[in-house]
This record gives structure tokens, C-alpha cells and sequence, in this order.
């Protein structure tokens, strides 16, 4: 059910003069968590700075974070809940609450938790798994209340990438008669690799969607950071996990988390995860059979070369930032739930060169707040318009180029075998080499 405006605009001119209301706060992210997961989150994370064993904050905040793909604090914000509903009074429903007054949040325990005292302890693997991996919001609301699911088509530009996908995953999944008759093996891996934001998680996802249960997703910071010690054991249940349910596709955010340059990490604990994934994606592994392998980073450079050999992440796609015509379908696909004004939107895409997606979907976002203040100011609605986006130009700017600042000097200098002749194009094409 979507959010009427005049009660998200009712609650958020409240908080403007009482910004510590808790409760307004908590009842405004419960009602937007599904329709707008980045507010709620934002809103929801207010609260716990505060009150950082808030119940219901924290519930919110988890479901969020998880629905804007930040799963990692998703799982952190679960661990502290569910250690302050076994430890403490009985928590509140971790449900949105859909009653228009909100009452005072309920009192958590005394002692104010931890993130370091919800991760001590023996940690259990099938918690870990419940959590990790069959809690993909997309999958688990596919029934016909949830959001509606992320799909290739929600994916803007990136044809060649999406072709790639079709052909190494999605086709021989649907279709194991025709990959029996071509001889292809029912296995693989893939790494996509390219600037921040430009929709590599996005993609995953809507791989996800096509593919419903048949979807595990794991982010690598989360094996290493969570259950430190556990982590080779983690990474083996996980891929156990895949194997039971193959053919499926077993996603790996992260990656450059297991290079060996992070220094946060104790160099041996990395290392030994790295074995460990050596091991799982090891191509003479008959129980791989069905088990497609796709990963995604930001810092190619960064992970293990032994990683990069073949049977492993040999094959590698570029995920580039959006052309104009992918920029246009971007937008629009930002503002399919916003009112829209007579906006040129191909002349936006032509105004926004260098904008990852996710730069655009700020814009839009920041468009529609400047919207929003002005119905607010004057009491009536209006919708978004070109002036809300020449104000939002002037907030939001581009941001991969400093990706391909650090790109280049490995594109240019350790080009082994070719790795990055196709980065090396694009960047002499767009004269940023
Ligand atoms: N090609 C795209 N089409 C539509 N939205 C995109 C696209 N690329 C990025 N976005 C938006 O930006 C957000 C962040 O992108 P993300 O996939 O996390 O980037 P990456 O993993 O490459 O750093 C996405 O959740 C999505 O809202
Ligand atoms: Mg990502």
C-alpha cells in the first residue's frame, strides 16, 4: 500500500520542529520502509544513534538496510536485535506499524548494546546461513503484497553485460535441453568489475528476481568481519548451501575484500579464506555441476591473482557507467513513482555525463525533495520540475572519475594478458587516458 504523501509531508513537517521525537520518527520509517527504504533507513539509524538498542529501530533499520543492499549492516543490526530479544524483555513486533497515532517506543533493556557485544560469542553457522543468505528481501517477498522485484528490464543500459548474463546463466538455467545439446557445462564464474555505483549489486539483484529461489547472495565483508575465525567454515557452508539447491547462481559481493592489500585484516585469516575459496571454486569439483558463480568489486586490482587463474574469476565484465540513452531509461526508471512535470529527459541524460547510476538516482531524489519543500511551503502539491533538477545539478556531481584516475595506472601498466584491454578502450574512447 503505498504512502499517502499528505501524511509522509504531515509527519515530516512534525519532525522539521521536533526533530527528537523517537516515536514520530519511528512510526514515519515504518511507514515508508517498503516504498522508500533509503528514508527509512535514514530515519531508523536517527532514532539509534540515540537509542541504539531501540526494538523497533532496529528491526526497521535491518530491513532497510537490507532492501537498499547494504547487507552487511542489515546482518549487524539483526545480531543486536535478536540479542535483545533473547537477553531482555520481549521486543515489540518487528512489523511496520501501519496505526496513524504512534505511541511512546517501548523501553529496551538497561544496558545500552553493543555491536562488539552482539558478535561475541560461538557463533551459530545455521543462524549465519538464515541470515546471509535466505534473506534476500526480493526472494522473500515475492508474493503479491511485497515490493515489486528488481528485474534485468529495471537495469538501465549495460545491454552487453545483461546479453553476457543471459548467455552464461540465465539461458542454460531455463533451458537445460538446449545446454545439453551445445555441450555446455552447467557451471561458471564471472566477475564484474568497474566504478562504484554503477550498478554491479543492482545487477546481481535483478539477477536474483529472475531467478527467485534459485538465487544465494553473500557480500565477502561479512564472512570475514563477522565470525572471525569461522570464516573458511562460513564460506564452505555457503557454498554447500548453493550446491543443495543447484542449478542456481551463488552471488559474491566484495571480492577485493579477500586482496591481500586490506590492511584491516589479519594477513593469515584473509589468506586462509582465500584457500577456502579456492577450494570451493575449484573446476575439478564434480559437486559444482549447476553452480554458477558470479562476483562483483569495485578493485579488481586488489584480489588475489590466484584468484584470477583460469576455473576460477577468469572471465571477467566490465561494468561501465551509463551512456546517455541508458542514462535517460535510468531516470526515468528513478522517477516512475514520483509526479513528474514536463521534464526534457533526454536533455538531463545529455547534462549528466560522468554520472554513475546511483549519481542519478541522488539527483532524482534531490529533485524531489526541492518538490516537496515547495509544497510544503506553500500547502499545495506540485510536481517535479526543471528547476528542481538545475537545483539538484548544483548538489549532486559526478563521481566515477576518480575510479578511473586509480584504473588507469593498472590498466596502462598491468595489462597482464589483456585483462583490462576492454577498460583501456572505453577510457581512450572517453579521453580519460
Ligand atoms: N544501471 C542502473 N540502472 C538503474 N539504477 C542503477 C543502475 N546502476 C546503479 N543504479 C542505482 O544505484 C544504486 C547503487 O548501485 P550498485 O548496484 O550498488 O552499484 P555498485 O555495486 O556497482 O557499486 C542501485 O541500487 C540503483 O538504485
Ligand atoms: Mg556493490
Amino acid at each position: 500500500m503505498a504512502l499517502d504523501p499528505a501524511v509522509r509531508a504531515a509527519l515530516e513537517s512534525a519532525l522539521a520542529s521536533a526533530p527528537d521525537n523517537a516515536a514520530v520518527r519511528i512510526h514515519l520509517a515504518s511507514l515508508l520502509a517498503d516504498e522508500d527504504p533509503a528514508a527509512a533507513l535514514d530515519h531508523a539509524a536517527r532514532v539509534l544513534t540515540d537509542q541504539p538498542d531501540d526494538p523497533q529501530g532496529l528491526a526497521i533499520a535491518a530491513r532497510t538496510a537490507r532492501a537498499v543492499g547494504e547487507e552487511q549492516r542489515a546482518v549487524a543490526y539483526e545480531r543486536l536485535l535478536s540479542a535483545l530479544t533473547s537477553s531482555a524483555a520481549p521486543a515489540p513486533l518487528p512489523e511496520p506499524t501501519p496505526s496513524p497515532s504512534p505511541g511512546p517506543s517501548p523501553p529496551g533493556p538497561r544496558e545500552p548494546l553493543t555491536a562488539g557485544d552482539a558478535l561475541e560469542g560461538e557463533a551459530d553457522i545455521d543462524a549465519f546461513l538464515a541470515e546471509v543468505l535466505g534473506s534476500d528481501p526480493d526472494i522473500e517477498r515475492s508474493g503479491l503484497s511485497g515490493p515489486p522485484r528488481v528485474t534485468l528490464a529495471d537495469v538501465g543500459g549495460l545491454d552487453e553485460v545483461k546479453r553476457r548474463l543471459n548467455t552464461s546463466f540465465l539461458g542454460p538455467m531455463r533451458n537445460p535441453e538446449l545446454r545439453k545439446m551445445y555441450g555446455k557445462s552447467l557451471r561458471g564464474s564471472l566477475l564484474l568489475y568497474g566504478p562504484p555505483g554503477c550498478g554491479k549489486t543492482f545487477l546481481a539483484r535483478a539477477v536474483a528476481g529472475e531467478l527467485g529461489a534459485r538465487f544465494f547472495g553473500i557480500g565477502l565483508h561479512e564472512v570475514l568481519d563477522m565470525w572471525l575465525g569461522q570464516s573458511e567454515r562460513n564460506l564452505h557452508e555457503v557454498f554447500q548451501t548453493a550446491r543443495r539447491q543447484a542449478p542456481c547462481v551463488l552471488f559474491l559481493d566484495e571480492v577485493d575484500a579477500l586482496g591481500l592489500k586490506r590492511s584491516h585484516l589479519e594477513r593469515s585469516a584473509g589468506r586462509n579464506v582465500v584457500v577456502q575459496l579456492l577450494s570451493e571454486l575449484d573446476s575439478a569439483r564434480s559437486d559444482n555441476e549447476g553452480v554458477f558463480v558470479l562476483g562483483a568489486t569495485n578493485q579488481p586490482w586488489d584480489i588475489d591473482p590466484a584468484l584470477r587463474r583460469p576455473g576460477r574469476f577468469d572471465r571477467t565484465l566490465l561494468v561501465l557507467p551509463p551512456d546517455p540513452p541508458a542514462r535517460q531509461s535510468i531516470l526515468r526508471y528513478h522517477l516512475r513513482d514520483r509526479p513528474l512535470g514536463s521534464v526534457d529527459l533526454q536533455r538531463l541524460a545529455g547534462r549528466t555525463e560522468g554520472f554513475s547510476g546511483a549519481d542519478l538516482r541522488l539527483l532524482c531524489e534531490s529533485a524531489a525533495e526541492s518538490a516537496l519543500e515547495d509544497s510544503l511551503q506553500s500547502g499545495t502539491t506540485r510536481p517535479i520540475h526543471s528547476g528542481d533538477f538545475d537545483r539538484a545539478l548544483r548538489e549532486v556531481s559526478p563521481s566515477t572519475r576518480p575510479w578511473f584516475d586509480v584504473a588507469r595506472n593498472y590498466a596502462m601498466f598491468a595489462n597482464e594478458g589483456g585483462a583490462y584491454d576492454d577498460l583501456l578502450a572505453y577510457m581512450r574512447r572517453h579521453k580519460l587516458a
